[in-house]
C-alpha cells in the first residue's frame, strides 16, 4: 500500500491560512486534514463549512474532513457542498452510524469511520464493507500537540489483520502525535494513512519535514506489497 500524508491544519497559521495549505501541497502531501470540533463531542471549537469554502479554490489538495461532533448527519450536505472529499465521522456520534456513512457516499464523499481512544477497534467492524479508510485516533480526540498513545498500536494490528482477512484495501489512517520518534510503529503495525500537525506546520521547510516522515514510514512498513 502506498504511504500517505494528510497534514492536519490544525498546527497551521490560521491567519494565512491558504498560504500555508499551498505550501503543504507543494511539499508534496496528499492531502489536507481538516480538524471540525464542536464544543460538544470534544471541549473545543474550530471551523465549519464557510473556512472550508474558502479554502477550497486555494488548493487542490482532497480534503480530508474530520467530523468531531456530535450529529454529523445534519452537517454532511454543507461539509460536502464547501469542498469535502473525504468525511470522517466518529462511532460515538450520537447519529446512526450505517445511516451517516451511507449519507456521506451519497453526496459524492468517501466515507471514513473513527474511533476515541477509550472504544475497542470491534465497535467499527459492522462498518467495514461501507468505508474507504479507518482512523484510529492516537491520542484523545480535541487538541493538536498531544503525547502519541503507544497503546493504540494493537488496535491498528487488529483491524489491518481483520481488513486483510476480509481481502480488503482499506486505509487505516492515524491521527494525534505522529511525528519522526513515532511514525515507525504506526506504519510497522498496518497504518498506511498518516495525519501529523505538530510536526509538519511550523517547521522551516516542509518538503524537507515531510520526506524525513515518508522515509521512516516506509522504512517501517511491513512488506514490499504494502
Ligand atoms: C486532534 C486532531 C488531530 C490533531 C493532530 O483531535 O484530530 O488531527 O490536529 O495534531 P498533532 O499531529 O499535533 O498531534
Ligand atoms: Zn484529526
Amino acid at each position: 500500500m502506498k504511504l500517505k500524508f494528510s497534514p492536519s491544519i490544525l498546527a497551521s497559521d490560521f491567519a494565512h491560512l491558504a498560504e500555508e495549505a499551498q505550501r503543504m501541497e507543494q511539499a508534496g502531501a496528499d492531502y489536507l486534514h481538516i480538524d471540525v470540533m464542536d464544543g460538544h463531542f470534544v471541549p473545543n471549537i474550530t471551523l465549519g463549512p464557510p473556512v472550508i469554502r474558502s479554502l477550497r479554490p486555494c488548493c487542490s489538495l482532497p480534503f480530508d474532513v474530520h467530523l468531531m461532533i456530535s450529529h454529523p448527519l445534519a452537517y454532511l450536505e454543507r461539509f460536502a457542498q464547501a469542498g469535502a472529499d473525504l468525511i470522517t465521522v466518529h462511532v460515538e456520534c450520537e447519529d446512526d452510524v450505517g445511516e451517516t456513512l451511507g449519507q456521506i457516499k451519497a453526496l459524492g464523499c468517501q466515507p471514513g469511520l473513527t474511533l476515541r481512544p477509550a472504544t475497542p477497534i470491534e465497535a467499527v467492524f459492522p462498518y467495514l464493507e461501507q468505508v474507504g479508510m479507518v482512523l484510529v485516533m492516537t491520542v484523545e480526540p480535541g487538541f493538536g500537540g498531544q503525547p502519541f498513545r503507544p497503546d493504540m498500536l494493537p488496535k491498528i494490528q487488529t483491524l489491518r489483520q481483520r481488513l486483510d482477512s476480509l481481502g480488503l484495501e482499506t486505509d487505516i489512517q492515524v491521527d494525534g502525535g505522529i511525528g519522526t520518534p513515532t511514525i515507525a510503529s504506526v506504519c510497522q503495525a498496518g497504518a498506511n494513512v498518516i495525519v501529523a500537525g505538530s510536526s509538519l506546520f511550523g517547521k522551516e521547510d516542509y518538503r524537507a519535514a515531510l520526506q524525513g516522515l515518508r522515509a521512516l514510514g516506509e522504512a517501517a512498513m511491513p512488506s514490499p506489497a504494502r
